[in-house]
């Protein structure tokens, strides 16, 4: 469920997990109206629907209408995954951290751990990344935000478990990464956040959490600026999809085929 998700890529990639393990499932996308997430689960429930993907604008009300969280849900603060337990009551996760650490880990094989990271932005999308993020050990982690005081929020919630620290885009000059995440929202509108030219290394990976049929305007940027490997939030959304088949089924689908298919089928 989200607004909008005609174009969702979710459906497919569900399907092409329980053909691995010979389940029936049906999974589509449901448009629902602003301000009408718990009418849709109502619906939902009663006409037999066993769990939900929830996503944009969704996250937050998800969040608020489960009944119990697990504690990565409870850290990034929203829902991307719903589960209807035989009590009734209504489990809340959230995978998209996870599906994240696995992209960089297990697809682009890149540790985080010993890493400098550069995480930019400090909306609902970079708050949910950062504890898996932490949880590998990067050696440091910067949140840059065009807004500071919300970055200098972010890492409030995450201090002491890691060195953390926030800034202004500006504060970056003259500092390099290992790892940069674009966790803000500037690609949807065709817009890279004013970045310093010196951000990479000749070993630097960036990362966009946002995916299209293009390079995303912060990876064209990046290319341009001296990362050596840039990539997009596919292999993201797979990785966060198995999680959450994970939490429904109990088994873990195969990755790498179904973002192979994926990248065939754009
Ligand atoms: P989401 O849930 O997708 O994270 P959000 O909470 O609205 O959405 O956060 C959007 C993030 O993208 C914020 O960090 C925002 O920066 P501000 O906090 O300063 O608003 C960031 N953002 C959006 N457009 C941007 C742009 N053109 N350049 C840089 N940052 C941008």
């Amino acid at each position: 469920m989200g607004n909008p998700v005609a174009h969702s890529k979710s459906p497919f990639i569900h399907q092409l997990f329980a053909r691995q393990f010979q389940h029936r499932i049906e999974y589509s996308a449901i448009q629902v109206d602003p301000g009408g997430l718990p009418q849709a689960i109502a619906q939902f429930r009663a006409a037999g629907g066993k769990g939900l993907n929830i996503t944009l604008p969704f996250k937050l009300d998800a969040f608020r209408l489960a009944d119990h969280l697990s504690d990565r849900a409870k850290v990034a603060g929203a829902v991307n995954t719903l589960k209807f337990e035989p009590d009734d009551r209504i489990f809340g996760d959230n995978t998209d951290g996870i599906g994240l650490v696995h992209d960089i880990e297990l697809n682009l094989a890149t540790s985080i751990k010993g890493k400098q990271v550069l995480l930019l932005g400090a909306g609902g999308a970079a708050r949910g990344v950062l504890g898996p993020l932490i949880k590998h050990h990067p050696a440091r982690v910067v949140i840059a935000n065009r807004t500071v005081a919300r970055a200098r929020d972010v890492v409030q919630l995450f201090s002491g478990q890691v060195p953390i620290e926030a800034c202004s885009f500006a504060d970056l000059r003259g500092k390099h990464f290992d790892l940069v995440i674009n966790g803000t929202s500037a690609s949807v509108k065709g817009e890279v956040p004013s970045l310093p030219a010196t951000l990479y290394t000749r070993d630097s990976l960036a990362y966009d959490m946002m995916y299209g049929e293009r390079p995303t305007p912060f990876l064209e940027w990046s290319a341009l600026h001296g990362a050596a490997r840039v990539s997009d939030g596919l292999g993201m959304l797979v990785e966060q999809a198995a999680e959450s088949y994970f939490v429904w089924r109990g088994v873990r689908p195969e990755t790498k085929s179904v973002i192979a298919a994926l990248k065939k089928e754009s």
